[in-house]
């Protein structure tokens, strides 16, 4: 494991050189089950779902969560129940997602201004940018009610305070269950051999300097009175109480949730959006279907609105696709046995880290006929109904399924078609001459490539009137 590069690949590598769609691997003390399986994928996540609900301890997860505050890197118990129950009822409950459209909208806008803005600037735009900033700029607006720490930018891009913000998310979510030698030989732990503990402190720092003052301010006043109004979700979870009128959460709590969710909010949808369009970009058919139905639908006069999203299939089914295919992750986050149970006829002892493949369920043969091609078409439904980015069968995973599934299917479900159907609709693309062809083959024989090597960088051209770009840059 050491000697090889990507851990993750060294476990693909060996489940196919064992021709096996589970398999058992021992690290120090622990047993690693990674499956591939959609059956017994169900298994744990279904039927052996209660016995399957914890996280494991690692060095990374301990830094994020300050010591298991959080909710998605926390080990099953009264916290995770606590935070979870916030999370759901008073965050992401359907009204607050109505309560946050404004919000969600502002951005969607700022995002058009933008692009507007570098197409009268010759008109490359690194993809990678964009969906990323979209991405932490909604979470700002929902949080903090901001786009900008800093002075902001004249043309609605990222300042430099934004950009070392999320880049320092994505140093987090590498990080994370990137399988630090400490985590199965404790021995190791004082070491820190591989360089990650540096690294999550680090990216932790950068983080906290732009949070911890926000949060602080805000607490204080909500004491002292000079807030009495709920603005953004900062607020909301500044002013919950418990049964005797107290705050129910502690600012330790409040600012390590805040970094947890941030780290949950921006990777899939910018990861699903680049990975569309390379692949539109490979298939222009594909560009010219999607097109076909946005102006079907939405038509030129207008800007995409999330009201259109219901209506959007075939987008949908596109991004679906771009979930099996090309996953932000190689596994999905690790579940942790709480008991000994039998799954598929195997014992998975108390303790166990069943990891599910993403993009070895995504890709398995016995489920997908060529697995490797991007073919929106196999997610269209005959009688036309319509198109969810969930999937419970876990024949992919998106937003996983059982009782650590996803909370937030509507607003990730929200932001990764608004962000792609904005995209689509509002500018033509075209590859960058000098790129003869998007090297897709490389994600075939390296199963954990999982971004491009390169940011994608194609060029936009305005495709509606003028006028509905230059939208009130909030
Ligand atoms: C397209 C967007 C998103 C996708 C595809 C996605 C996917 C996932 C997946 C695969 C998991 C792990 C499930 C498991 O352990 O089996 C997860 C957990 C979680 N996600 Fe999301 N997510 C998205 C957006 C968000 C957003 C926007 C938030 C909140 C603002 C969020 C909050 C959470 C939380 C709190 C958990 C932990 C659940 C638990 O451990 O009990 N996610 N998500």
């Amino acid at each position: 494991m050491l000697a090889s590069k990507s851990t993750t690949k060294w476990i693909y590598k060996i489940m196919e050189q064992m021709n096996t769609e589970i398999a058992c691997i021992r690290l120090g003390d622990v047993h690693i089950i990674p499956v591939t399986c959609p059956t017994i994928a169900r298994e744990f996540l279904r039927k052996h779902d209660a016995s399957f609900g914890s996280r494991p301890i690692t060095m990374a997860s301990d830094i994020i969560t300050n010591g298991y505050l959080t909710t998605v890197l926390v080990p099953f118990g009264e916290q995770w129940k606590k935070m979870k129950k916030i999370i759901t009822n008073d965050l992401l409950s359907p009204l607050k997602h109505q309560w946050l459209q404004d919000k969600r909208n502002e951005e969607s806008d700022n995002l058009m201004f933008y692009l507007y803005n570098k197409c009268n600037n010759g008109g490359l735009v690194n993809i990678r940018i964009v969906t990323q900033h979209y991405c932490g700029n909604v979470f700002r607006k929902l949080f903090f009610n901001t786009r900008y720490f800093g002075n902001g930018v004249k043309d609605g891009g990222p300042g430099i305070e934004e950009v070392e913000h999320v880049d320092a998310v994505f140093i987090l979510l590498n990080y994370v269950f990137a399988f630090s030698a400490s985590d199965y030989f404790p021995c190791l732990r004082l070491l820190d051999l591989d360089g990650h503990k540096g690294k999550v402190k680090n990216a932790m720092r950068i983080m906290n300097k732009y949070h911890d003052s926000i949060i602080e301010e805000r607490i204080k006043q909500w004491k002292d009175g000079t807030k009495n109004v709920e603005e953004d979700l900062l607020d909301v979870l500044i002013s919950l109480k418990d049964v005797n009128n107290n705050p129910l959460l502690t600012k330790k709590e409040i600012k390590a949730q805040v970094i947890e969710l941030m780290m949950a909010t921006i990777d899939n949808p910018s990861n699903v959006v680049e990975w569309t369009l390379v692949e539109m970009l490979d298939q222009p058919e594909l560009f010219q279907k999607a097109l076909d139905e946005l102006d079907n639908i939405v038509g030129k006069d207008r800007l995409v609105q999330e009201s259109d999203i219901p209506k959007l299939n075939f987008l949908k089914a596109c991004a679906r696709e771009t979930f099996r295919l090309h996953p932000i992750t190689a596994f999905n986050v690790p579940h942790v046995s709480m008991k000994d149970t039998i799954v598929g006829n195997y014992l998975i002892p108390k303790g166990s880290h069943v990891l599910l493949g993403r993009s070895g369920l995504g890709r398995n043969p016995k489920v997908w006929s060529e697995p490797y091609k991007f073919k929106p078409e196999r997610h269209l439904k005959n009688d036309g109904s319509d198109i969810a980015l969930t999937e419970p069968d876990l024949n992919f995973i998106s937003f996983s399924t059982g009782k650590r599934g996803c909370p937030a299917v509507m607003l990730g479900t929200t932001m990764t078609i608004m962000l792609l159907a904005r995209l689509l609709h509002g500018f033509t693309w075209s590859a960058n001459p000098s790129i003869s062809r998007i090297d897709l083959m490389k994600s075939k024989d390296i199963i954990d490539v999982i971004s491009l090597d390169e940011p994608l960088e194609i060029t936009a051209k305005p495709r509606l009137a003028s006028k509905l770009y230059n939208v009130c840059n909030k």
